[in-house]
């Protein structure tokens, strides 16, 4: 079975140019103007495409080359058009690996933004708040991440074309761009915290014992998406700004649950602050 895994993803890497080249050519036919910015779109966070002006939106199945929905009623869109006077392209709906995808598949979005000519990436998503005096509907800035519980999506034959085979990560979010998002948060009158991103793969939330562990071991949130993207990102030299709602918090005193209901809500509740946020980030990244 894992050799079976590997030969498809073997098969993946030596095709991967020649599927990119054919996805990109698919959107020169559409005649899509060229994107400056790539937007990321969390769970709970799909209503923020109403902020568009939209020019052309493209299901994921259309796409050639682009991952198959595994998930019945999961389906996205490529969404192509201009965000406060910038033109942006948006992922409304993202691919996670806990739906079985593999890494690379995940990150196969990315790669086909930045050949569209995206010189920056914005990312959004809903995660599990670890560190202490977080609440729920707390939005924090991410400023590193801990990638031990995720599959890097560069395992395998490196394409140089692409990107080197060792990227560093000493800055896999650019300070610059969390610079700025302070700066509006505080012009804007929104509470943010900066903290580390704890990446899993999901689909299970974290036992008691996991989140706890999460902290010790630096983490400040904890989410099932992210990133693998931000490591292709990287990989591309493509600079990343990205941003938790927290809908839940791991680490509690009361004996409740955590649910996707209650994550999904969270996260529409916070969409407005998102928004105002990502509204103003397009314009200065
Ligand atoms: N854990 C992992 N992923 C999540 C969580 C969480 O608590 N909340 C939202 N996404």
């Amino acid at each position: 079975m894992f050799l079976c895994i590997f030969a498809a993803q073997e098969d993946f890497m030596n095709n991967m140019i020649d599927m990119l080249s054919e996805t990109i050519s698919y959107f020169h036919k559409l005649n899509i103007s060229k994107p400056g910015v790539g937007i990321v779109l969390g769970s709970g966070l799909g209503n923020f495409k109403d902020e568009l002006d939209i020019e052309v939106e493209v299901d994921y199945d259309q796409i050639p080359h682009f991952p198959v929905a595994t998930v019945e009623g999961h389906h996205g869109k490529l969404i192509f058009g201009k965000l406060n006077g910038v033109q942006v392209v948006a992922m409304a709906g993202r691919f996670h690996f806990y739906e079985g995808y593999t890494a690379q598949e995940v990150v196969y979005p990315i790669r086909v933004m930045k050949q569209l000519g995206i010189e920056a990436l914005l990312l959004t998503n809903a995660a599990g708040g670890v560190k202490p005096g977080m609440k729920v509907g707390d939005l924090m800035i991410i400023h590193d991440h801990i990638s031990l519980g995720i599959i890097n999506p560069l395992i395998g034959k490196n394409i140089d074309s692409l990107g080197g085979r060792f990227p560093d990560m000493s800055e896999p979010y650019k300070r610059d761009f969390i610079e700025k998002a302070k700066n509006i948060a505080v012009s804007l009158g929104l509470p943010v915290s900066e903290g580390v991103y704890f990446g899993v793969t999901g689909p299970t939330f974290e036992t008691r014992a996991e989140y706890k562990m999460i902290q010790v071991l630096g983490g400040d949130a904890v989410g099932m998406s992210t990133v693998q993207e931000v490591i292709a990102a990287n990989h591309m030299g493509l600079p990343v700004f990205a941003l938790s709602v927290i809908t839940d918090l791991g680490i509690r005193d009361e004996e409740n649950i955590i649910t996707h209901e209650e994550v999904l809500l969270a996260a529409k509740e916070a969409e407005p602050k998102v928004s105002a946020l990502i509204r103003e980030m397009v314009k200065v990244v």
